[in-house]
């Protein structure tokens, strides 16, 4: 599947470049520059805000590298204690401190032929910072405790969310590695930067949401526009947990509206977004663009407030009911797994159930339930420009992903779940 490295270029535009999704010209300004880096072994740096796909661009470059029949070794540097990093990297030999029974190949040897992709790489001590230089410079470092100097040929890929410029010129990052990584820097824009990808990009969500077992969803147009105008601080990582999240909550129909996504999101439809779905999805151009907000059942909200205002705990009890309803009927009945699919303690949903005299039937019955639209009031896609992607690995896996689990409702958490794979 990797080999066929120019199938996938060429239909890049549509279907993602090596998994990462984009049309927008900032992306395929991206995807072009990973292609000019990809054959060469100099260092690249990645930066990009938290969630914009840098650990997905540094596996395409690996991918797409001589280097791929060999490993890529991600190393999270923020993730990692400073006392730990030197025998993680660089690995200890036996005795080296107390605790250290057995040696301990680290991560460049691991890497050897291959990629190591460090993240975070801001995160690291200056301390620090000179041993990563010399290893950068000729390959060479020695094993914690080791007097012998090793060698290996690695490709760095290293990645940040600081302005590293602005850490040297404070002193907090070296200015020597900083030029030595910053040969090539690939910028990746926030994904407010690229409102147009958003729509395209939920939809390869709710693709590989509908590939591993789950419902099929599609975006409404007016969720696409909803979407789009909203900022995403948290960018195509909380985009991918609000869409997982809609289709856990929403009623099954087959399509996502408005109302499915949350109350933040919905909020931020007020601004018409300048982008081309926007514009595609509505001729007239004065249109909200959440139009379909004001036929909101209560128990999605937004809440309507009458003269009287409103009856929180009964709205809070019918948010509740239909949620516990909504998991327990994908979990097929079983307490246990709606209890894993909401978040909460097997004893907290139980004792939730046996406090409200709830009964877990009468809750995941398609009745309790709001009522699914007749299928034929969903059309192929919805989205303008936007087709449902059926067949795209969504990531570039380093290691074969596994076969989705037969378990009801697996398909829950596999997005997030894959990325820690
Ligand atoms: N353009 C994209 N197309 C598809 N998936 C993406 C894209 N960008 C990011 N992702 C997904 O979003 C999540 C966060 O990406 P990641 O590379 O971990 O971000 P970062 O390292 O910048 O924090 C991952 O699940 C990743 O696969
Ligand atoms: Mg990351």
């Amino acid at each position: 599947m990797m080999q066929d490295d120019g199938k996938r270029m060429a239909a890049g535009a549509d279907e993602g470049f090596m998994g990462i999704v984009g049309r927008t010209p900032e992306m395929l300004q991206v995807f072009d520059l990973i292609r000019r880096v990809a054959a060469s072994s100099a260092p690249v740096l990645v930066t990009g805000e938290s969630g914009t796909g840098k650990e997905l661009v540094a596996q395409a470059i690996h991918a797409l590298s001589t280097r791929r029949g060999d490993a890529m070794v991600p190393v999270h540097c923020g993730a990692i204690p400073e006392e730990l990093l030197e025998s993680e990297l660089f690995g200890h030999v036996k005795g080296a401190f107390t605790g250290a029974v057995n040696a301990r190949t680290g991560r460049f040897r691991l890497a050897d032929g291959g990629t190591i992709f460090l993240d975070e790489i801001g995160e690291m001590s200056p301390r620090f910072q000179v041993k990563l230089l010399r290893v950068l410079e000729d390959g060479s470092f020695e094993q914690v405790g080791g007097s012998a100097t090793q060698r290996v040929d690695v490709r760095v890929v290293a990645a940040t969310h600081r302005d590293l410029h602005a850490l040297a010129e404070k002193g907090s990052f070296r200015s020597d590695l900083l030029y030595r990584l910053d040969v090539v820097t690939i910028r990746i824009p926030a994904l407010r930067e690229r409102r147009e990808d958003i729509p395209l990009i939920a939809a390869h969500f709710l693709a590989i949401l509908a590939r591993r077992g789950g419902p099929r969803f599609e975006l409404s147009p007016e969720a696409a526009d909803c979407l789009a105008a909203y900022d995403w601080p948290g960018n195509v990582r909380e985009l991918r947990n609000v869409i997982e999240r809609a289709v856990l909550l929403s009623d099954g129909a087959g399509i996502l509206r408005v109302s499915d996504l949350p109350q933040h999101v919905q909020a931020s439809g007020g601004r018409a977004p300048a982008s081309a779905v926007a514009q595609a999805a509505s001729t007239e151009a004065s249109k909200p663009s959440c139009p379909d907000l004001p036929v909101q059942s209560p128990a999605s909200g937004p809440w309507l407030f009458g003269p009287e205002g409103t009856d929180f705990y009964a709205e809070l009890d019918l948010f509740e009911r239909r949620m516990i309803g909504r998991a327990l009927q994908l979990s097929g009945g079983s307490k246990r797994e709606a209890a894993r699919l909401l978040g909460v303690n097997r004893t907290t949903l139980l004792e939730k159930l046996k406090r409200k005299s709830w009964s877990p039937e009468d809750l995941a019955s398609p009745e309790a339930l709001p009522a699914a639209p007749p299928a034929e009031t969903a059309p192929e896609s919805l989205v303008p420009g936007a087709p449902v992607i059926a067949d795209l690995d969504w990531t570039v896996p380093v290691s074969p992903a596994p076969a989705p689990e037969p378990r009801t409702a697996a398909w829950a958490g596999a997005i997030a779940g894959m990325a820690l794979a």
